[in-house]
């Protein structure tokens, strides 16, 4: 990554000695970095400390450089806001937009991402007034990193403690990258995510393992990306990610209809949900009763329609269809064999095969996939968080997509003589 220019402001609690150690990850990974305390936090860490660590002249006062214009020029030049730790009180500021210090006007004057690390006692956290500037903060683009759960300063615990400054970086580095990639603007996205639940009865269900985290990080990458994004929802057991359109869903007829309706006019169709093959046959309307004796039950299935199918098998010209195949095949070769036939099958142009198991795949943070392409090839491979992984399967449909779109601009070279 190209060296950014990073704002660090620190507010005043006690968590402040820790964000040294944020501008000290920064400044070794090769960033400008320039502090702007505010005066509560220099009651807990001192200017001389901040100076020599980011290495820049550390400023509080929005009386001094006035010539300079500096209550504004710190903003306009930042590539990314980190603000750690973030008080209630600055929380409180920033969400209504009150700039009565130099951090609030850096702030203001800016169009850089910006990442909140909150740090207060439990009470305050779960305050409704916090809460809700945390929603009007997040609504608005802002990136909120934790709190984490632990000790606090005295002797209670519990959420409120700053995230560690190493986890804090990694996620302000990954908004700025993805904030500087704008390849998906003007771009529709449809993803499906999460699992299909199929009916037996008002009180039980047949699902599946999925927690939806992959899909929702295809969603929130590809809007940071500068896509507008519909999320076809499925029991998600993540929080939903701002900005997208989300459309709730549950069972695999509900799922079909949305898909066909979004993707109309789509670009991209990503198909992340896990959707059940068969449903109850029939869906009693009062709970199914044992009937007495010790004999089991059979269930009669019947099959679900194959939606990536559908898409896949109709004519979609300009809507690039994304699949994903869940497999439990250990050998490599044989997994990725699997993956072609069912890329063949369904007539998608990518499928992001990934293996699943007691273990692996579901709800996991982490997350491996091989992507391959309309004549089985291996476009890519990557593995990481859900979110690198988001990021990889849409650096591939970035690419297919701008090809498709120039091809179309000039759909064939003709040779004048
Ligand atoms: N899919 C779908 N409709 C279905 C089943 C699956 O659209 N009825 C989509 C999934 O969203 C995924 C892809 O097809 O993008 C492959 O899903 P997967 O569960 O791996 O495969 P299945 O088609 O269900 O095949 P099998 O269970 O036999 O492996």
């Amino acid at each position: 990554m190209s060296p950014l220019n990073v704002v660090v402001g620190i507010t005043g609690g006690i968590a402040a000695y820790k964000a040294v150690g944020v501008v000290r990850a920064l400044v070794l990974a090769g960033h400008d970095v320039h502090v702007v305390p505010t005066e509560a936090a220099l009651r807990f860490v001192g200017r001389p400390t901040l100076e020599a660590i980011s290495r820049n002249p550390v400023h509080t006062d929005l009386y001094e450089g006035v010539a300079e214009v500096r209550h504004v020029a710190i903003g306009q030049a930042a590539d990314l806001i980190v603000i750690a730790p973030a008080t209630a009180s600055t929380i409180a500021k920033l969400a209504t937009g009150i700039a009565d210090d130099l951090l609030g006007n850096t702030v203001l004057a800016s169009e850089a991402p910006v990442v909140i690390a909150p740090a207060m006692h439990t009470e305050m956290w779960r305050h409704p007034a916090t809460q809700a500037n945390i929603a009007t903060l997040q609504a608005r683009g802002v990136t909120v990193v934790g709190p984490g759960v632990g000790q606090l300063t005295g002797a209670d615990s519990g959420p409120g403690r700053m995230e560690e400054p190493e986890t804090i970086v990694a996620a302000a580095l990954g908004v700025a990258a993805a904030s500087a990639r704008r390849d998906l603007a003007g771009r529709r996205v449809v993803v499906t995510a999460g699992g299909t639940r199929e009916p037996l009865d008002p009180v039980r269900f047949l699902g599946n393992r999925s927690s939806g985290k992959q899909g929702v990080a295809i969603a929130e990458a590809a809007r940071a990306r500068g896509a507008e994004v519909t999320l076809i929802a499925a029991n998600l057991e993540v929080p939903e990610p701002d900005g997208c359109d989300i459309r709730h869903v549950s069972s695999v007829l509900e799922l079909q209809q949305a898909v066909t309706d979004a993707a109309k006019g789509a670009d991209v169709v990503v198909m992340a949900a896990a959707v059940a093959d068969y449903r109850p046959a029939d869906v009693s309307e009062t709970k199914i009763k044992k009937d007495g004796g010790d004999d089991g039950l059979t269930l009669e299935l019947v099959r679900n329609p194959d939606i990536l199918a559908g898409l896949g098998h109709a004519p979609h010209d300009g809507t690039l269809l994304v699949g994903f195949a869940a497999e439990t095949e250990a050998d490599e070769q044989r997994l990725l064999e699997l993956g072609r036939a069912k890329r063949e099958a369904k007539g998608a142009d990518l499928l992001a095969i990934n293996r699943v198991g007691w273990t692996e795949g579901f709800a996991s943070d982490e997350n491996a996939v091989v992507v391959i392409g309309r004549s089985g090839e291996i476009v890519t491979r990557v593995h990481g968080t859900k979110m690198s992984v988001a990021h990889g399967i849409l650096d591939v449909v970035v690419s297919e997509t701008t090809s498709a779109a120039a091809a179309a601009d000039h759909p064939k070279e003709v040779e004048s003589t």
